[in-house]
């Protein structure tokens, strides 16, 4: 459990900095990585989902990752996406302003990036293959942790087994905080400090100030913290604890780190400060609170492109559903049945080979059918018959889309037991998150109350517990892109689907040829 490396670029002198990173895989198994956030604008072949844009590099093999990195800025990451293997294998990728462009506030004394994951006392692969065997929920992790680090709750109280950030009063630091834990949205505050949220996702946003923060998997979020002049304690207690609502698998863990002011005697023990006050788990309200806040900047220098005109609408409802048990098995999940989890009542199956080639090649038979329902094929509604989600299909589907073209996606959050939000993550895009309330969505009322004007621009967005979020992006990057739960539990029982991009009619609106490593399957 290493410290994840980061990778810092600066956007410097030309606008468009290339990079390559090679992965030689020296492991047993498979691997693929993403380059969380990166557009890869018609390059499809660096973004990384096994079995998506490419097949996996086997043991033995390296895959070049090639990219440019057009027009973006900000805290992103990379992790592996195969199984459950980015537990191990992520870290930052901070793309800093092109030399010259200061920041849209007054620059930091010091940045640094905090990554949130998760840890297991068991191997991974085995939680997840075990549980996809038995049909039953997995094992939860064992602990959170910072920067690779469990802190003081998982019978590691020696200081080298928690994280400490060491600042000087009076100081403005930068946190470039990473959600990359594998099943949980995460409450974040340190005790007597306040947090100044300014950028999400890569994207700035209108500045503003909280004492706790929530950020799911996939997310990303910058924030301002400015120490004390004169600290009434020599340090201080960061903390993370999960938010969720379905109680039977809340797993009860608040991991620690520590904020120590430069002081001549650094304290003896870290175990007794006090940690901050974060919500309750279930604090739907509080997360819908924070949500709420974000605006982008929409400035003359940082204009939101919103798409005003809306071409194609799509509702989806995501959420966890159950499969009959096959006559042959013992299943484990709820009332002898399997799990299962979908979009549109389609839970995803991945394909043999990938579907970047598939599409490139105009070779769909056999790999993926392009009938990916975009309205619910079972209307769905809180407040009538109970939920029912158990009409689930399986197939590797896909949603075509003419390039160019301006979508609203509506996701409506679905429940069989409990309820649970979900980190939506596009790849290729980012989108514009443009309502989002509780309840059923309402096509007549609910987008009278849109923000066209300054919505959070993002590439991860909860689908809030018993709600709905609303976003539009235009479909101008041509290939096939995955939207998934960046829950790992989620994804593995099938919480995925995929936008099929056409290319556009100029040349420069066309898929990049494949690469001559591309893995083969
Ligand atoms: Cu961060 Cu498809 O993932």
């Amino acid at each position: 459990m290493g410290a994840p490396h980061g990778l810092r670029r600066h956007a410097a002198a030309s606008a468009c900095p290339l990079l390559a990173f090679t992965v030689h895989n020296h492991m047993s198994r498979n691997v693929s990585f993403h380059w969380h956030g990166l557009r890869q604008l018609r390059n499809g072949w660096a973004d990384g989902p096994a079995y998506i844009t490419q097949c996996p590099i086997q043991p033995g093999q390296s895959y070049v990752y090639d990219f440019t990195v057009a027009g973006q800025r900000g805290t992103l990451w990379w992790h592996a996406h195969l199984s459950w293997l980015r537990v191990h294998l992520y870290g930052p990728l901070v793309i800093l302003p092109e030399l010259g462009v200061p920041y849209p506030f007054a620059a930091p004394y010091k940045e640094v990036s905090i990554m949130f994951g998760e840890w297991f006392k068991a191997d991974t692969e085995s939680v997840i293959s075990q549980a996809l065997q038995t049909g039953a929920g997995p094992n939860v992790s064992d602990a959170y942790t910072f920067n690779g680090l469990p802190g003081p709750t998982y019978n590691c109280s020696s200081s080298k087994d928690t994280y400490t950030l060491k600042v000087r009063p009076g100081r403005t630091y930068m946190l470039r905080l990473i959600n990359s834990a594998l099943n949980d949205e995460l409450f974040f505050g340190i005790a007597n400090h306040t947090l100044t949220v300014v950028e999400a996702d890569a994207n700035y946003v209108k500045p503003f100030s909280v004492s706790t923060l929530v950020i799911s998997p996939g997310q990303t979020m910058n924030v301002l913290l400015t120490t004390s002049a004169s600290p009434s304690s020599q340090a201080f207690a960061m903390a993370i604890a999960p938010y969720t609502n379905t109680q039977g698998t809340f797993d009860n863990t608040t991991a620690a780190a520590v904020l120590r002011y430069n002081a001549p005697t650094p304290p003896s023990s870290t175990q007794n400060l006090p940690l901050p006050a974060l919500p309750r788990y279930s604090d739907t309200n509080a997360v819908a609170r924070f949500t709420s806040n974000f605006r982008s900047l929409a400035s003359a220098q940082y204009p939101a492109r919103v798409p005003q005109a809306v071409d194609r609408h799509v509702l989806f409802t995501v959420g966890l559903g159950t499969d009959p048990c096959p006559s042959n098995q013992t299943c484990q999940g709820p009332n002898g049945t399997k799990f299962a989890a979908s979009i549109n009542n389609n839970s995803f199956v991945r394909p043999r080979s990938a579907l970047l080639e598939a599409h490139y090649q105009r070779r769909y038979a056999g790999v993926l059918m392009a009938n990916f329902p975009t309205t619910p094929p079972h209307p769905f509604n809180y407040t009538g018959t109970p939920p029912n989600n158990t009409f689930v299909a399986h197939g590797t589907r896909v949603v075509p889309l003419k390039f160019n073209t301006s979508v609203e996606l509506v996701m409506q959050g679905t429940a069989i037991q409990g309820a649970e939000s979900h980190p939506l993550h596009m790849h290729g895009f980012n989108f514009f998150v443009v309502g989002q309330g509780f309840g059923n969505y309402d096509p007549i009322n609910d987008p009278a109350k849109y923000n066209l004007v300054d919505p959070v621009e993002r590439n991860t967005v909860s689908v809030p517990t018993a709600g709905w979020v609303a976003v539009r992006f235009l479909a101008d990057n041509p290939g096939v892109w995955l939207m998934h739960c960046h829950f790992d539990v989620h994804l593995s029982w099938g919480l995925s689907m995929a936008w099929m991009v056409d290319d556009g009619p100029l040349p420069n609106q066309k898929m990049l040829p494949p690469p001559s490593d591309l893995p083969k399957c």
